[in-house]
């Protein structure tokens, strides 16, 4: 059966993207069936609206301050992605923090990306903190959304050199691109059914390779002719 996929952006949507067009390309056995931000100039939403795919924005400055106002945001948001009938909701550069009672609500078929090698810099600003750290590999981590912020179990991860003369600019374009191959990849396996929780970890059911080496420019890694 079609699996319906829904997407929370905030902005470029460039993640978004990624997975709407591998969906297609390599016709996977799912839909993206709605696209939805929580600002109303989120450039992400044409891009899906061009594609043919329904948006909605829940705008969170609309629901007011505060905790009653962070509640009120999530239960908006829930009931719109309710109307889309998801079996999966991808966090693809969504900006605002949800709450225990949304992510109960979708627990088990919520993902997100984070440009981190989780445990490491959950949270924001993280190539700057990476660089700051001193840190020589950087990268991204999908992962199973939990209550904690930037928790929960790690679908894949893609690891990247940090250069000498990385800023936070050029370090987070090189974690980017790898982005754009390991959340499709996380995606395709959630709706084919390629995912097992256990014991609280991610295993994918063929055992396929959960980790993406930049193998281009990560010395020592398999196909790399640096020096070791
Ligand atoms: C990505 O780096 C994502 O990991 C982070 O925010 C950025 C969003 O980029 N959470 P985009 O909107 O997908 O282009």
């Amino acid at each position: 059966m079609t699996q319906r996929i829904a997407i929370l952006i905030s902005g470029r949507g460039s993640n978004m993207e990624a997975i709407v067009r591998a969906c297609t390309a390599e016709r996977w056995p799912a839909q993206v069936v709605a696209v939805v931000a929580n600002r109303p100039d989120a450039a992400g939403l044409a891009f899906a609206a061009g594609h043919g795919i329904a948006t909605a924005v829940v705008d969170h400055k609309a629901h007011g301050p505060g905790a009653s106002g962070r509640e009120a945001f999530d239960a908006a948001l829930a009931d719109v992605l309710d109307r889309f009938a998801p079996d999966v909701v991808v966090l693809a550069g969504f900006m605002r923090i949800l709450g225990a009672a949304f992510v109960r609500r979708f627990e088990g078929r919520l993902l997100n990306i984070h440009p981190s090698l989780l445990p490491a810099f959950p949270g924001l600003h993280t190539h700057r903190r990476a660089l700051e750290a001193g840190c020589k590999a950087a990268g991204a981590t999908v992962h199973f959304v939990t209550p904690e912020l930037d928790h929960g179990p790690i679908v894949m991860q893609s690891v990247v050199p940090v250069r000498a003369d990385d800023d936070e600019h050029t370090l987070a374009a090189r974690v980017l691109a790898t982005e754009h191959v390991i959340y499709p990849k996380s995606v395709r396996w959630f709706v084919e059914g390629r995912l097992r929780l256990v014991g609280g970890r991610v295993e994918q059911a063929q055992g396929a390779s959960q980790l993406l080496l930049d193998r281009g420019t990560v010395p020592g890694a398999a196909g790399d002719e640096g020096p070791t």
